[in-house]
């Protein structure tokens, strides 16, 4: 097939593993026979110092027109005076609202071979495998903001049919998974998680084969911890979601490993590594590029629609996670480019053996 992929590699260690992630998707075009072209644009600090804006119109233009989205991220010190006029997360930001991808796909899932770089006991990361739906387009982040000498204010808003849409894709997903969701909220104090956790229970009555529970999200910050094994889909709103699933990537060894997928009602889709823009380990070429490679394969999957691809993918990093090499934050003394290298040499050796798929 062919399809046109924007690329943001954006700020830090943004363009080291979009790089690694590009030749990721040039590879599996190679060995699979599709046409990808790649237009990189500029988004975050890197657009505010070309530009003066975190997100031009031209980069807004091609993300929309495109088939997907891949960006590295965004921000840094540089950028990150609390009296800045303008600030590199705010194109993040408007271009997640301009393309309506309101639900944040991030899977969690804790690869053995990893499992001794948890905080956690081993015995607890058994059967580890949760999909959070983060909603992406609303709550605190984009309710309207006041700012004097001595007080600030950032209002959270939800109207039903934003909780609602982002609670029926959470539902759908999880009829094809373990078909449990797990809706976070703080509904004993916050009139938004009263609206959030009505519309969640009104919604449910629509999917009877999903089982629903509510959790209060301070209390979910300890059983993430406690029992992670027990969760299947979990959806909340945006800023809960945002904090959770950091919390998240510790049980599976390292920020850098998770991926996301953000979707809106087309097939057109943004996919980023969950992480930043890493400012400790930038330029130093030892960012690992793994969350960023497994939101390649879900690009492939939700934008391209090419499973089988997903999964090559998806497969290499299961190979390079297990035999190495390994970046220094999931234990092991490998840059960047070695672990891609690896990759890609992982990926031939699948794409070789599962011809089936695509002769
Ligand atoms: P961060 O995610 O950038 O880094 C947190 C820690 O995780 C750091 O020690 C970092 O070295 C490590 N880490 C992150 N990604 C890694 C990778 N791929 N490989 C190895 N280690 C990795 O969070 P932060 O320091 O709180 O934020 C830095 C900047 O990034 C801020 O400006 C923030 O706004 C921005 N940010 C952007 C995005 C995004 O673009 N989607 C996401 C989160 C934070
Ligand atoms: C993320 C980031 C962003 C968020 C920031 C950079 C706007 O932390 O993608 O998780 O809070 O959504
Ligand atoms: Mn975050």
């Amino acid at each position: 097939m062919k399809a046109n992929i924007v690329t943001l590699p954006g700020d830090g260690v943004g363009p080291e593993v979009t790089a690694a992630a590009v030749a990721v998707l040039e590879a599996v075009a190679a060995h699979y026979e599709h046409e990808f072209a790649f237009d990189e644009q500029l988004i975050g600090g890197a657009a505010i110092d070309a530009t003066g804006e975190p997100l031009p119109a031209d980069a807004l233009d091609a993300c929309k027109a495109a088939d997907a989205v891949l960006l590295g991220a965004v921000g840094g010190p540089k950028w990150s005076d609390p009296n800045a006029p303008v600030r590199p997360e705010q194109g993040l930001l408007a271009l997640r609202a301009a393309l309506g991808v309101y639900a944040n796909l991030r899977p969690l899932t804790v690869h053995p071979a990893l499992a001794d770089l948890s905080p956690l006991k081993n015995e607890k990361l058994k059967d580890v495998d949760v999909l959070f739906v983060r909603e992406l387009t609303g709550g605190a982040y984009f309710g309207a903001k006041t700012k004097t000498a001595d007080a600030a204010t950032d209002e959270c808003k939800y109207t039903v049919a934003e909780v609602e849409r982002v609670t029926r894709r959470a539902f759908e997903l999880a009829r094809a998974r373990r078909r449990h969701v797990t809706s976070v909220d703080k509904a004993n104090v916050l009139e938004t998680s009263r609206l959030w956790r009505r519309t969640v229970t009104r919604v449910a009555a629509d999917y009877p084969d999903v089982t629903l529970e509510h959790q209060l999200v301070d209390s979910m910050a300890m059983l993430l911890l406690t029992r992670p094994g027990s969760y299947d889909v979990v959806v909340t709103e945006n800023l809960f979601g945002d904090i959770l699933t950091d919390e998240a990537a510790a049980l599976a060894g390292s920020l850098g490993l998770l991926p996301s997928a953000s979707l809106g009602e087309g097939s057109n889709g943004l996919y980023e590594p969950i992480h930043g823009s890493a400012p400790d380990i930038a330029g130093k070429g030892v960012a690992n590029p793994v969350g960023t490679i497994l939101s390649v394969a879900l690009l492939l999957r939700h934008s391209l629609r090419l499973e089988a691809e997903a999964q090559a993918v998806e497969a290499a990093i299961d190979h390079v996670l297990q035999h190495g090499p390994r970046t220094r934050d999931v234990g092991g003394d490998a840059g960047t480019v070695e672990v891609r290298d690896a990759v890609l040499k992982a990926l031939a050796d699948y794409a070789a053996t599962h011809r089936s798929y695509f002769d």
